[in-house]
């Protein structure tokens, strides 16, 4: 698109205003930072919104990330500034994380509103900042794409697949039933969680992370990569890029989060096996950004979908090994009769093209969808008198909860 018939910047009302003194005020601080004049001439500005944190241990590398974000922004001629929101990391906060994610998505909306953005790139990782940062983005409606921070390498513990968040649940047993001392839980703890990233079961986090690819707003097969892998931070580097190509397509998160882009959401998110707390941050992220979308409808079109991947807590493999057998695309394009193919994604083309060639390199961790590991998976929602206002039930790992 010509310059001439460009929208005009957002961050152009706080650059080149038409007023000296609010010009004066809104570059002179900012040069304080050492930039070049010509980052206030119109440039596309992105918002890197980092939910790094010591404290959120599965976060504890987007700092890193970031770098390359920056790098890719200004490789295509936008102007990086990376912000922090609130970060949460599951495993310390008290009472629960959950508490809080409303409250980070307020944080991220007010702060991507309350400056001169453009575009944002949201580096996410840990259960909950993923939905609040992408519900925090919707209410902005700018345009928007997001760097999951990837999971751990596997943890492996004498030979075996230890997943986080499995493994614990069977402590108290070996301790117990198998004389596990002080000293092999030192070892298993630290063999569990053996690289930077999330946990790498199919569990909240990786679920968040396979949720935004299946709604298009990452660049393809962003959700299964190691946190440590070479190839995240690739990733990271071309979503910088691209968040300025988008800007200036203003190709806005209402152009992607469609209702077409809900509903392959539900059905992948069936397919991979993943959590039920998908349920109430895609039904929160609909919200915002105005797509309706009822409980019921988690059961219409998601209660009779093929389970495809073979992931702990119900099966048996890890997130380095889905990422190593093909990683979402396998699943995407295995579901292609079930979605809407046409959906647009961050890239600008439709999910289907994007993973048309995706190649499954093993078949015991992503099935084909003519021989699947449960032929109808997905979440049944149940109503009576015990749920009126309905629970839902896991069929992958066969227990329900109330809403
Ligand atoms: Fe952070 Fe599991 S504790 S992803």
């Amino acid at each position: 698109m010509e310059k001439d018939k460009q929208k005009r910047l957002r961050s152009e009302d706080w650059f080149n205003p038409g007023d000296p003194k609010s010009a004066f005020i809104h570059r002179s601080w900012l040069r304080n930072q050492g930039y070049p004049n010509d980052y206030f001439n119109g440039r596309p500005v992105i918002g890197i919104c980092n939910t790094w944190s010591e404290l959120t241990p599965c976060n504890g590398h987007l700092r890193d990330f970031a770098e390359f974000v920056k790098k890719g922004v200004l490789e295509a001629g936008g102007v990086p500034f990376e912000f922090p929101v609130t970060s949460m990391g599951e495993i310390l906060m008290r009472p629960t994380a959950m508490l809080f994610r409303n409250l980070a998505s307020m944080d991220t909306e007010e702060s991507i509103r309350a400056n001169p953005l453009d575009g944002v790139v949201l580096l996410t990782g840990c259960d909950k900042t993923t939905p609040s940062t992408v519900m925090g983005a919707c209410s902005v409606d700018l345009p928007t794409i997001v760097v999951p921070g990837g999971p751990m390498l596997n943890g492996k513990y004498k030979g075996e697949r230890i997943g986080s968040g499995t493994f614990v649940w069977t402590l108290k047993d070996k301790i117990k039933n198998e004389g596990f001392t002080p000293e092999d839980q030192i070892e298993a703890e630290i063999c569990s969680a053996r690289s930077a990233g999330h946990c790498m079961t199919m569990g909240t986090a990786s679920t968040m992370a396979c949720m935004v690819e299946s709604l298009g707003l990452t660049l393809p097969g962003a959700a299964a990569i190691p946190a440590v892998d070479s190839r995240k931070k690739v990733m990271a580097q071309l979503s910088g890029r691209r968040i300025v190509e988008m800007v200036k397509e203003d190709l806005k998160l209402s152009k992607i989060l469609t209702r077409e882009a809900f509903e392959n959401a539900i059905k992948l998110n069936a397919a991979i096996g993943g959590s039920t707390n998908f349920i109430i941050h895609l039904q929160a992220i609909a919200g915002r950004i105005g797509v309706p979308l009822n409980l019921k409808e988690f059961d219409t079109l998601g209660s009779k979908i093929p389970l495809l991947v073979n992931l702990m807590p119900s099966g048996k493999f890890l997130m380095e090994d889905f990422f190593d057998a093909g990683g979402l695309p396998v699943v995407i394009k295995q579901m292609k009769e079930h979605l809407h193919n046409n959906a647009l994604t961050v890239n600008g083309k439709p999910i289907g093209d994007n993973n048309k060639k995706a190649e499954c390199y093993n078949t015991e961790v992503i099935a084909q969808i003519d021989n699947p590991f449960i032929e109808e998976a997905g979440i049944a929602v149940l109503y009576g008198n015990l749920c009126e206002d309905g629970a839902v039930y896991s069929k992958t790992l066969k227990i329900a909860m109330p809403i």
